[in-house]
């Protein structure tokens, strides 16, 4: 998945500082991951310490945090995701509302595909009960869609014509993942409520850098993991969501300054990039009142949807360490 934001590049540079900084073993630690968004950086470092605690104010972003961190061995996964395949394709909320051929305006998905995301969303409900297939499924149906999105990259806007990926048939597969032996945590909730509830080790903080709410630019995949009905807004369909004060000047810095004053983590590390709503100085100047600050940077590729010839094609992604004292 093509995330704002994905630390997916940057996982080597983060494991060599996260265990230099915080004394190398990480076997007996609390790791929580508090932004975590596509679940890449709670993965990589889920089998290699005693626990992990993940969060995400996005509904998609629990799906697939849960499914990666809360499911064991699954029995019979292969059949139930033959059967989700063959279902015949239905009418339902996506193609409804955001395919072309139903009128709607909207052209997110074929419509073909569009109703094929309908039949297996609908038919992902007769495993409700069992809560670890259910979100595995989910988190699968939303990768297997994403995949076949008519769109640039996010869902803020969709293409005119179907691009040539978005005309192949959507394939329903499951989730690359490992089954966890260990008791993981995952929540959904706003990162400054939820932070006073939790401690630990290791406090990874990756908040949103710019005015791009996540909620906005990927509403349709909570749509389908939500699968509830609502009226579709404007020419996007968009569907209400939260604002992040991380995405706002007025209030980013106030908010991260919050997390770092109730952490009770002895490790903290923030990244975050030089062209982000708060300025590294700032953040540098803020987190020295916590604790021994150190940061590191280091060139990144910028995110593909934005890439344009009159921008510089490298921003400095920063990694920002806190020993609190
Ligand atoms: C830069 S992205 C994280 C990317 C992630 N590390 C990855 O590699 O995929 C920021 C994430 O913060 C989430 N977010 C924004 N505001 C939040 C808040 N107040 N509480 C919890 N999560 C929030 C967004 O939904 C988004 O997934």
């Amino acid at each position: 998945m093509n995330y704002i934001g994905s630390k997916a590049q940057l996982l080597p540079f983060l494991r060599a500082n996260i265990e230099a900084f915080a004394g190398g073993d990480l076997s007996s630690k609390v790791f929580c991951d508090l932004f975590a968004g596509s679940g890449c950086v709670g993965k990589s470092f889920a089998t290699d310490v005693r626990s992990l605690i993940s969060n995400d104010q996005e509904y998609y972003s629990y799906v697939l945090n849960r499914a990666m961190l809360q499911t064991g061995i699954l029995e019979g996964v292969d059949e139930i995701i033959a059967s989700l395949n063959a279902l015949p394709p239905t009418q339902g909320i996506i193609y409804k509302n955001y395919c072309e051929g139903s009128g709607s305006g909207r052209n997110y998905f074929s419509d073909r595909n569009g109703q094929k995301i309908d039949a297996m969303r609908q038919g992902i409900e007769a495993y409700k009960e069992n809560e670890e297939l259910y979100f595995f499924l989910l988190a699968s149906l939303l990768l297997s869609a994403d995949k076949v999105a008519n769109t640039a990259s996010v869902y803020s806007a969709f293409l005119k014509h179907l691009k040539p990926l978005a005309q192949e048939e959507l394939c329903f597969q499951a989730l690359d993942y490992q089954p966890m032996s260990k008791l993981h945590q995952v929540f959904c909730e706003d990162a400054n409520t939820l932070i006073s509830k939790l401690e630990g080790d290791i406090l990874y903080l990756d908040p949103p850098y710019n005015r791009r709410q996540y909620g906005a630019n990927y509403h349709l995949l909570n749509t389908i993991a939500r699968y509830d009905s609502f009226v579709p807004k404007g020419k996007t369909g968009v569907r209400s969501y939260e604002s992040s004060p991380y995405c706002k000047t007025t209030t980013a810095l106030q908010a991260l300054e919050k997390l770092i004053y109730e952490a009770k983590f002895s490790y903290i590390f923030i990244s975050y990039n030089d062209e982000g709503i708060i300025s590294s100085s700032m953040i540098a100047q803020m987190m020295q009142k916590y604790g021994k600050y150190e940061s590191i940077k280091m060139p990144h590729h910028r995110f593909k949807a934005y890439q344009n010839k009159l921008h510089k094609h490298y921003i400095y992604e920063y990694l920002h360490f806190l020993e609190k004292f």
